[in-house]
């Protein structure tokens, strides 16, 4: 099957396009989008007073760097969200303890109205006896669409008989069992190590990251599984009721997955290859799961959807900035994604189009990593239809009212930056989506940028929002029904296996890369001494073009070294001109562009410049630290 898809790779793909431009409608026209402000518990900077509180129901934190906060999907009645908090501030005497403390989860009213005790926000985990369970994580709280559970961190959240927003969801009534991953044969042990859990729509299965070393660097692979509860478990920890993670795919294979098909010393893009990176969610009717995805042109991250059946990929983004965090709409016609298109960030390196990700083998997490500096950062909200970037369509910007002045706290405010993930009401007419205020050290003191204050009392550093797209119909979809347990795409998960021979890479080597429609690339790839990592890619580009329209003429090499797992140091030297229905450059100064990137902290550090010119208009890299 594989031979057969690089051999024909070329037709098929001019068919598909055919196919999809006979498809492929117009873009829409904007909408009118409304954004509001979701209400939160006051800010204590010291005492939760009865001032600040009078309903002694707690006081939050400021949420500086968005730490301790995060909001979640809406819960089936369309009318709440789940959400992530960080309660803080004593008490008044006589009560000196509170269950209104630490990190919490709450629903927060959607709609204006309040709950019965006056507060327009209810805590959910505040209270439960340690006896029903405690969470020690809370991120990506999505609800179940039974209304009585919740998927958060990795735990559930479970009320039995009743609705979480009812009187009778009390914390005594309350459970949080934690879902374990077996990784061991004989079910031993604590479990794998789980994170960024996203609930699939039809509430039985779930996927999520975990962490691998791979040729000495940090990777990750994603998974997809079935969550199954385990009353009374018999080999394990905890051996305490839990959700048990069981029929694990990892959704990875070696055959279906690799970005480059090496045929003798000739290199095929493969741009059906499911290039999972990181799981980022599932489509609205559950068919597709979403992921960060191997870039389909160099250094332009996008986000992808594969069909979990038939593994067929849609790329879902196509715009040159970075994206990360997506969300379908429930009935799949919608993709909402917090991007950093219109910021210019990423331009510099990614702004020339169709160059075929080749140096990417190498320079994808630097690609990457240049998005954040420090916690900052600099998404924003768009929403795109189903078929995607194309033309001068590149989607609408959601949070696009205001001065747009940055520190006026205005919907706009540059300053305050999108986070993870924004989410689709269950009806479609809505988004809720939240932001953090930059602060220091990604501005203020030695750092170029001045901090802006927050607008907000207390202080407040984090807000969520919430879009009503005003001119949509609420649509009643139909509950998604189970999707199968198998991945036919992916690899069983055998307890015990490690990720096995991983992510393979063209071998170093002299290869030619044939344009679709013109010319060549010539490709040397340097293997890593002492590692079976590629170090070093050098790309020369003579008319070089796939669309036909645009033409690439030049050099370009990238060289990688990890100092430690998680630093990562570019040597990077680019000469590249485009001519045809564009005119670009992307061009490093003669001694090159070098920069250094922990992938932990972000931190833009570079000596020497990559520039990238189209069509006159200049993108230049952030200054350091900035
Ligand atoms: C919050 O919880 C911590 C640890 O559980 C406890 O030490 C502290 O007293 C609590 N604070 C309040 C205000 O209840
Ligand atoms: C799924 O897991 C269950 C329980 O471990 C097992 O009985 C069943 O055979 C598995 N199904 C598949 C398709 O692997
Ligand atoms: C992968 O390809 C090999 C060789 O072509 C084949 O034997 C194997 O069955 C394939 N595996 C999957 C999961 O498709
Ligand atoms: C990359 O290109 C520069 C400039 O032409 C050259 O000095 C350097 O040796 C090249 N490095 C590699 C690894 O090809
Ligand atoms: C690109 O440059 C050529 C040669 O200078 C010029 O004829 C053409 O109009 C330019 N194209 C665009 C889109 O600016």
């Amino acid at each position: 099957m594989l031979s057969v898809k690089s051999m024909t790779a070329f037709a098929v793909c001019a068919l598909y396009i055919r196919a999809t431009t006979a498809a492929v409608p117009d873009p829409p026209a904007p909408e009118p989008i409304e954004v509001t402000e979701l209400p939160l518990p006051p800010v204590a900077t010291d005492s939760c007073t009865s001032e600040l509180n009078p309903r002694g129901t707690g006081c939050i934190g400021q949420g500086m760097y968005g730490d301790g906060f995060q909001s979640g999907s809406f819960l089936p009645d369309g009318n709440h969200i789940v959400a992530y908090v960080t309660f803080a501030g004593a008490p008044e005497a006589p009560d000196p303890v509170s269950i209104y403390n630490g990190s919490q989860i709450i629903l927060i009213k959607t709609d204006g109205t309040l709950f019965a005790n006056g507060d327009s926000w209810k805590c959910v985990t505040c209270g439960v006896p340690a006896e029903n369970g405690q969470a020690t994580t809370f991120d990506y709280p999505h609800a179940f669409d039974d209304g009585k559970r919740l998927l958060v961190g990795t735990y559930i959240v479970d009320c039995g008989d009743f609705d979480l927003t009812s009187v009778e969801c009390t914390p005594e009534a309350t459970h949080i069992y934690p879902i374990r991953w077996n990784v061991t044969p004989d079910g031993s042990g604590a479990g794998g190590s789980i994170r960024e859990l996203r609930l699939h729509p039809d509430n039985v299965h779930l996927g999520f990251n975990s962490f691998d070393i791979e040729n000495g660097a940090i990777s990750q692979y994603a998974y997809f599984s079935r969550l199954q509860f385990n009353p009374a478990p018999t080999t394990g920890e905890p051996l305490a009721p839990r959700y048990d993670l069981v029929n694990v795919t990892r959704l990875f294979s070696q055959n279906d997955t690799r970005p480059f098909i090496v045929n003798g010393d000739r290199l095929v893009f493969n741009e059906e290859a499911i290039t999972v990176g990181e799981l980022r969610g599932f489509s609205g009717r559950g068919g597709e799961v979403t992921y960060i995805g191997y870039s389909t042109e160099s250094c332009n991250i996008d986000v992808y959807a594969a069909d979990l059946t038939t593994g067929a990929v849609r790329r879902l983004t196509a715009h040159p900035e970075y994206v990360d965090p997506v969300d379908i709409s429930p009935d799949d016609q919608w993709t909402v994604v917090m991007d950093t298109r219109g910021t210019g960030r990423q331009m510099f390196m990614a702004g020339m189009r169709g160059i075929p990700p080749v140096i990417d083998l190498v320079a994808a997490t630097v690609a990457s990593s240049t998005r954040n500096n420090y916690q900052r950062r600099f998404f924003e909200p768009w929403l795109i239809d189903r078929y995607g970037d194309r033309g001068t369509y590149f989607g609408q910007k959601i949070n696009d009212a205001g001065s747009g002045v940055a520190g006026s706290g205005d919907i706009n405010d540059p300053e305050w930056n999108g986070r993870a993930d924004p989410r689709w009401s269950p009806d479609g007419t809505k988004i809720a989506y939240w932001q953090d205020l930059t602060a220091s050290p990604s501005c203020g003191g030695a750092n170029p940028l001045p901090c802006h204050n927050s607008k907000y009392p207390g202080g407040r550093y984090v807000r969520f929002m919430l879009a009503t797209l005003t001119n949509r119909v609420p649509k009643v979809l139909p509950k998604v029904d189970p999707v199968s347990d198998v991945v036919p795409w992916g690899t069983p998960y055998v307890p015990g296996s490690t990720a096995g021979v991983g992510r393979t890479l063209p071998p170093p080597g002299t290869y030619t890369l044939e344009g679709k429609a013109s010319g060549y690339a010539s490709v040397v790839i340097v293997d890593n001494t002492g590692s079976s990592s590629i170090k070093s890619v050098a790309v020369q580009y003579t008319d070089y073009s796939d669309d036909g329209l645009h033409v690439l003429n030049g050099y370009e090499n990238y060289t990688r070294s990890n100092p430690s797992t998680t630093l990562e140091v570019a040597d990077w030297f680019s000469d590249i001109t485009q001519t045809g229905e564009t005119n670009a450059t992307k061009k490093t100064t003669p001694d090159g562009f070098h920069a250094s990137v922990d992938v932990f902290q972000n931190v833009f550090e570079a000596t020497g410049t990559l520039t990238t010119v189209i069509d006159g208009e200049i993108w230049l890299q952030p200054a350091n630290r900035t």
